[in-house]
């Protein structure tokens, strides 16, 4: 690959097991972009996902943490960042969503849009980037596709576009026809493509053939007009059937991706427009692991660049400090395989050596203008907990894993006015066995926890919070960033204040949600 070579920058966002694993491996495969096959993923047979660092996310089968993975195809380099599917870590998803352009949804055609597909989906909508859609498991009995492209259109309020139209499905399946250029790819066990023309196919019987036909008929009556600019703003979604465990539809569905999905985007930084092409080198951290791999001790922050050319060595601005550094240290990944980058283009993703420097949402910028790219989302946490280190005497060591998880991102943390107690606060239960485990493993403490009833943080936005407002249902707290924070036990609690110090302003930290 070159530094012309186009980009496209993309994660899959799905529920959990709808098969987002399954077909990753599979774009993967196809475009060279794996060593070994079989290497991304096998819960059961043994082998783990490539982007499967963790020992806890092998322990659970989940994939916790998100991994960049590379392809080449049709001389385009696509970047697939992986995203944790399990629900509980949606934070962690929502910031990666911010470094891609595209997104594509896969959905079980069994089960159809399913909750945390909705909530993902929320968040792509708010940026206005493309999605596509893969319809996953055809080979199985799932729902009518003319009521799957229903749901998807009532459910997340988009417009839907078929590329291709399953003929049959599970034992029944035969093919799926291809809209734009009218030909079957015909369902085979030997996963072998097997492509005609539909005019000159033999292999339907008569009421296949009248089933599509009304089926095509009825689409193009009553379905969405096609546009590419409704695809680039995320009106329109175009569909994919396919089934990704016996690579069906797979091909298509990668031929038509590099067609459409978005190439390297302008960004907004600083309330204007950054258009890559600017000479300008500038990009975003969206995440920062530590330890990600064991033989490397050390921090990864995760870049996106954004606009000009990465160069390694090369001196940059870090726009929250004004900060001057040298970027030496320069990784591309493959999961925990981790090679040099010497130059990198806009919307690709480099792994920066952080030796604390970094925080989430950091932007950095060649030359002395401090922009800064839009704020990363936080999702406010849902769940909240009081911790101690078990052994008072680790408190060094105590003190370095809770700082360097908190600038990861993996868990938030406050502070109680006082005692200074520390309180954790995460959007799921799995966060803090997650964090529970880390502490454990990478830093040597156990740590004892106290769950809170609490489950609503409120920012305070306006006003003083007293003594005499708070009780054991509310609970005041100071935030990473010292500013104040109201932890309340639920919704009830939080009207019923609201009502008696309606001066007091209360904010979610993030509206969205
Ligand atoms: P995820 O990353 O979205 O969580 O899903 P993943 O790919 O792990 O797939 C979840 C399960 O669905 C896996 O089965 C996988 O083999 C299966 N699957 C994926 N695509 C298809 C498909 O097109 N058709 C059918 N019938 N199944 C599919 P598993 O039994 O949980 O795991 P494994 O033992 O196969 O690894």
């Amino acid at each position: 690959m070159t530094n012309e070579t186009p980009r496209r920058t993309f994660a899959i966002i799905s529920h959990p097991d709808a098969g987002k694993t399954t077909l990753t491996e599979k774009l993967l495969l196809l475009g060279g972009g794996i060593r070994s096959a079989g290497t991304v993923k096998g819960k059961k047979s043994g082998k783990f996902a490539t982007s499967d660092w963790m020992e806890i996310e092998k322990q659970r089968g989940i994939s916790v943490t998100s991994s960049v993975m590379q392809l080449i195809y049709n001389d385009i380099q696509i970047n697939i960042l992986d995203t944790p599917g399990h629900e509980d870590f949606s934070e962690d998803t929502y910031r990666t969503l911010t470094a891609v352009d595209t997104a594509v949804m896969v959905i079980d055609s069994v089960k159809g849009i399913e909750a945390q597909t909705l909530k993902l989906f929320k968040v792509c909508r708010m940026r206005g980037i493309p999605i596509l859609t893969f319809i996953n498991k055809l080979d199985r009995e799932g729902k009518e596709p003319l009521d799957l492209l229903a749901e998807i259109e009532e459910v997340l309020e988009m417009e839907t576009y078929p590329m291709n139209w399953p003929i049959g499905m599970g034992k029944t399946l035969r093919g799926i026809y291809s809209i734009p250029d009218e030909k079957i790819e015909l369902y085979n066990d030997s996963h072998e493509r097997e492509i005609v023309p539909y005019s000159e196919q033999k292999v339907l019987q008569s009421f296949e053939k009248e089933k599509l036909e009304e089926d095509i008929m009825l689409l193009e009556e009553a379905g969405n007009e096609f546009t590419m600019e409704k695809v680039q703003n995320g009106q329109l979604t175009p569909v994919f059937f396919g089934s990704a465990l016996s690579s069906f539809g797979v091909q298509s569905f990668l031929d038509n991706f590099v067609k459409l999905a978005a190439e390297p985007q302008p960004r907004k930084a600083s309330g204007e427009l950054v258009d890559p092409d600017s000479d300008t080198f500038t990009g975003f951290i969206f995440k920062i692991q530590a330890n990600m791999n064991p033989n490397h001790r050390d921090r990864i922050a995760f870049f996106r660049v954004c606009s000009g050319k990465f160069e390694r060595g090369m001196e940059v601005m870090l726009s929250r400090t004004g900060k001057k550094m040298k970027l030496s240290q320069s990784h591309s990944f493959f999961a925990s395989d981790r090679e040099t980058v010497d130059t990198a283009m806009p919307g690709d993703i480099i792994g920066l050596y952080d030796s604390g420097n970094f925080e989430v949402g950091d932007t950095l910028v060649s030359g002395n203008e401090r922009i800064v790219y839009e704020e990363m989302p936080q999702f406010p946490p849902e769940r909240f907990a009081k911790i101690m280190a078990k052994n008072a005497l680790k408190h060094k060591q105590y003190h370095k894993g809770l700082s360097q998880l908190v600038q990861e991102g993996t868990i938030q943390l406050y502070k109680t006015p006082y005692f200074e107690d520390f309180i954790i606060g995460a959007v799921g239960e799995l966060q803090f066995q997650v964090f529970e485990y880390r502490m454990k493993n990478e830093y040597n403490v156990d740590i004892e926890f106290t769950h809170l009833t609490h489950e609503l943080a409120r920012w305070v936005t306006k006003g003083e919070v007293t003594d005499k407002m708070l009780d054991s249902r509310k609970m005041h707290v100071h935030d990473q960033q010292g500013r104040s924070v109201i932890l309340f036990e639920n919704e009830f609690t939080l009207r019923y204040f609201q009502d008696k110090y309606p001066d007091l302003g209360l904010s979610t930290g993030w509206e969205l949600l």
